[in-house]
């Protein structure tokens, strides 16, 4: 029957996620607890105890339908970030409102453009709708906003842009982005991914929600996956000019983000302090990493997001090397990156338990 789908249907190439802690323990006799995934970029602090509270008050609702307006939701976005509610697009994470701005606004007719190295969701969107991909090399790992924007075609339609990065972790500066909007046509709808936003430091906070009204065409898609903790309960969001948005909605299911995800994200966004303190573990963690893996004799990418890709030669090696002792990171050869491995940053016992058996895979124990 495979037949029946459309060639760009059968030519997607399919996400492959981290290893789940369950299937790793089952594969190595191990119990679950003593497993420890740096695998997903999810957050080692666990969900913002607001939004714990706030889903445990909740369960009683269960048997109804969510509210497929996410009228609450919209509300807290607005009352934190200043967006009206006719700007946003909820999500079952911030894949499906990237899902929806493909499906939205892309035929077969057109292109989109993204760099190499690029999260792996924007191919996959563009392939379902079976428009033209634009792959754009890398400099130095990071995104090239200069080709980027010369790679507009008239027949583009969007650029994807992520930053930070995944899974490189490269940031591009807000002015440089800024620059580049200005270069981009106004026709040519600019997506930038900040999934990774909360974890930069106070001084590079994203200001892409303040160019909404210059930018009509520019969508920035953020999530409740990562600093926030609640990868499990898939919620994110989108902000655009009304009339994006509207066209997003179109697409959306119209109960596409469940009841205790709401109900989780209103709480989580008054969660100032987790966010905080998720920040400061992360960069120490990072520091720690980064330290560790140096002294492995080892480059990494330098990253501002909750996770490093580290060259280490023969990834599939050494992550089989790891996964045997119970850790689970994430090759990246899908990413055109064969000799690194991706590792989320952990609690600080968790980043020494991983560099230790690093260690060891690499025969300098
Ligand atoms: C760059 C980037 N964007 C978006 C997402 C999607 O996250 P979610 O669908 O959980 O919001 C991820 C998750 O890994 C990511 O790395």
């Amino acid at each position: 029957m495979k037949e029946l789908a459309p060639a760009n249907i059968l030519a997607i190439a399919p996400y492959v996620p981290g290893k789940p802690i369950s299937e790793t323990a089952r594969e190595l006799g191990m119990d679950e607890a003593s497993i420890l995934k740096m695998a997903s970029n999810e957050n080692p602090l666990g969900p913002s105890p607001r939004a714990l509270a706030a889903i445990r008050g909740a369960l009683d609702d269960l048997a109804y339908y969510p509210d497929g307006s996410g009228y609450d939701l919209k509300a807290a976005l607005h009352r934190h970030f200043g967006l009206a509610p006719e700007r946003l697009v909820l999500g079952n994470g911030s894949n499906d409102v990237l899902e929806l701005v493909g499906r939205g606004f892309l035929t077969p007719a057109d292109s989109a453009v993204y760099s190499q190295h690029a999260f792996l969701v924007y191919p996959l969107v563009v392939q379902a709708v079976g428009a033209q991909h634009i792959v754009v090399p890398a400099r130095n790992y990071g995104t090239d906003l200069d080709a980027l924007a010369n790679a507009v075609r008239p027949d583009t339609k969007i650029v994807f842009l992520a930053n930070p990065n995944n899974p490189t972790g490269t940031f591009n500066a807000w002015e440089d982005i800024g620059r580049f909007l200005e270069r981009v046509p106004a026709r040519v709808l600019v997506v930038i991914d900040e999934a990774y936003g909360e974890y930069l430091p106070p001084g590079l906070q994203s200001p892409t929600l303040g160019w909404l009204d210059r930018h009509p065409n520019l969508v920035v898609t953020r999530t409740l996956s990562k600093a926030y903790g609640l990868a499990g309960l898939r919620i994110g969001y989108a902000a655009a000019h009304r009339d994006v948005a509207d066209v997003m909605n179109r697409v959306r299911q119209p109960f596409n983000v469940n009841h205790l995800a709401l109900v989780a994200a209103c709480a989580a966004l008054d969660d100032g302090e987790f966010i905080a303190k998720s920040r400061e573990m992360n960069a120490a963690g990072l520091a720690q990493l980064e330290e560790g893996v140096h002294r492995l004799g080892l480059d990494f990418i330098a990253s501002k997001a909750n996770f490093i890709s580290v060259r280490v030669g023969d990834a599939a090696r050494v992550y089989a090397g790891l996964l045997a002792q119970g850790i689970i990171v994430r090759p990246i050869a899908g990413y055109g990156l064969p000799e690194h491995l991706r590792v989320t940053v952990g609690l600080p016992e968790q980043n020494a338990r991983f560099l230790a058996a690093l260690q060891r895979v690499l025969g300098k124990a």
